[in-house]
């Protein structure tokens, strides 16, 4: 496997993050704000989630994230947390954590970047506990092939410019292949990047 390390993206990622809009922090606190218990998050990035969960709801948070350029900021924002989180430096394809950890796993826009999708949905199915939930807030391939082609056409270029990030995945069918079953999904706007939030469980 290629070392993941992009330190102008997360730069401008992190930039880009301080003007973000109220309709992605109101995603972000619908989609995190769910978790409960023993939380697992990955691909935390430069940390966006972190004040997101609920100290009322969340006993910790074990935060995973591969790149150290993201890393870096993560560790920052920690501080906006409510709730104990602690960093590691780790791929979703293979997290040092034991089978059936976790009440809940929280994903958001990492999918979209990870080289082995159907592993690392594997892993979230190990270590979630048989009660527990998947939380998704992820970008998928468009319904319209008319749209699914543009993806398929733009996506080179993503990949080059935002971390390998690919427009054109069909994440839900990667999930349901790796034994996850979707128990609610509420899709977010459409066009070129549809959004969809999701809850899965084990099947
Ligand atoms: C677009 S950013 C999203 C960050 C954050 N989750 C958010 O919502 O702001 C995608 C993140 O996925 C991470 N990523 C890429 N490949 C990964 C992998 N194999 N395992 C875990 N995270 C990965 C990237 O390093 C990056 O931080």
């Amino acid at each position: 496997m290629q070392s993941i390390h992009h330190p102008l993206f997360a730069a401008v990622y992190e930039l880009l993050s301080r003007w973000g809009g109220e309709w992605e922090k109101a995603l972000r606190a619908e989609v995190v704000g769910a978790a409960w218990g023993r939380v697992l998050e990955v691909g935390a990035g430069t940390g966006l989630n972190f004040a997101c969960y609920d100290p009322s709801r969340v006993e910790f948070v074990e935060a995973v994230e591969p790149d150290p350029a993201m890393l870096r900021y993560a560790r920052r924002r920690r501080e906006e947390a409510a709730v104990p989180v602690r960093l590691h430096q780790a791929r979703v394809e293979e997290l040092p954590f034991a089978d059936e950890s976790f009440d809940s796993a929280v994903a958001t826009l990492v999918f979209c970047s990870v080289e082995e999708p159907a592993r690392g949905f594997a892993e979230l199915r190990r270590l979630l506990k048989p009660t527990g939930s998947l939380l998704l807030l992820e970008h998928v391939r468009a319904a319209s092939p008319c749209m699914a082609q543009l993806q398929d056409l733009l996506t080179p270029l993503a990949r080059r410019c935002a971390g390998n990030c690919h427009w054109n995945r069909p994440t839900l069918t990667t999930l349901a292949g790796a034994g996850l079953r979707i128990v609610s999904r509420r899709e977010v706007g459409g066009g070129l990047l549809p959004l969809v939030a999701v809850r899965a469980i084990r099947e």
